[in-house]
């Protein structure tokens, strides 16, 4: 089954924790934290102490992708405050590998982002030490974007390359999953879908909008396993 990570990034944080948990009441699988510095991205968003009240107002994971240079500084704040995934970018950090073993080493799931123009060849060094492969479907700062093109077919080759590597490791995607670009992201083989603006929206409610997600996601589902 395909999972679904709400991305808090654009909720109403006046009511962060009923936000929360009405997307774990809906069928979220994760909910995804998106942490910035403004000066790996240009935004800043939110800390530990967010990822913290998360953990109180739900039992999901805690999927938290970390859009911050030298990731290595806060892992251990980020695994004390109850992340669940923690994933850091390949052009942010110098040292991938030793970053990766030490978020396992807190006993967290290492992931690994890489920007739209980044090659996923660094995935073949390092593919034993990862839990999840996080392909940004644009380029990171902003919820709202619509997707880049050409992150669909790079999907399908980070598919290909993980299924010829044997490696048991999770394929997300993130940035512009709307209705739309969800099925074609799923066709392409992702696992897991990050959304955000389709989800904590003012159109309608997260309940509505993460059942229609689900929906059309199912049904790209079951057609992928129809045509492999
Ligand atoms: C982008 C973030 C995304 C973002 C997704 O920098 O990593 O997780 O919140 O938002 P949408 O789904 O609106 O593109
Ligand atoms: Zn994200």
């Amino acid at each position: 089954m395909i999972k679904i990570a709400p991305s808090i990034l654009t909720a109403d944080f006046g009511h962060l924790a009923a936000q929360v948990q009405e997307a774990e009441a809906a069928g979220a699988d994760y909910i995804h934290v998106d942490v910035m510095d403004g000066r790996f991205v240009p935004n800043i968003t939110m800390g530990p102490l967010i990822v913290e009240a998360v953990r109180r107002a739900t039992r999901l994971p805690i999927d938290v992708h970390l859009m911050i240079e030298a990731p290595e500084r806060y892992l251990r704040q980020f695994a004390e405050a109850g992340a669940s995934i923690l994933t850091i970018h390949a052009e942010a950090c110098t040292h991938i590998q030793a970053t990766l073993a030490a978020i396992r080493d807190l006993g967290v799931r290492p992931g690994l982002a890489l920007n739209p123009a980044t090659p996923l060849q660094v995935v073949e060094e390092i593919y034993t030490d990862l839990e999840l492969l996080l392909v940004m479907t644009v380029n990171p700062g902003f919820g709202g974007q619509p997707l880049i093109p050409a992150t669909l077919p790079k999907t399908a080759r980070a598919r290909a390359l993980l299924d010829r590597l044997g490696a048991a490791v999770e394929l997300e995607v993130d940035g512009g999953i709307n209705l739309d670009t969800a099925p074609r992201a799923v066709e392409a083989g992702a696992d897991t879908l990050v959304a955000g603006s389709a989800i904590y929206n003012a159109h309608a409610s997260v309940t509505h909008n993460l059942a229609a997600l689900r929906r059309v996601v199912d049904q790209a589902a079951r057609l992928r396993r129809q045509c492999p």
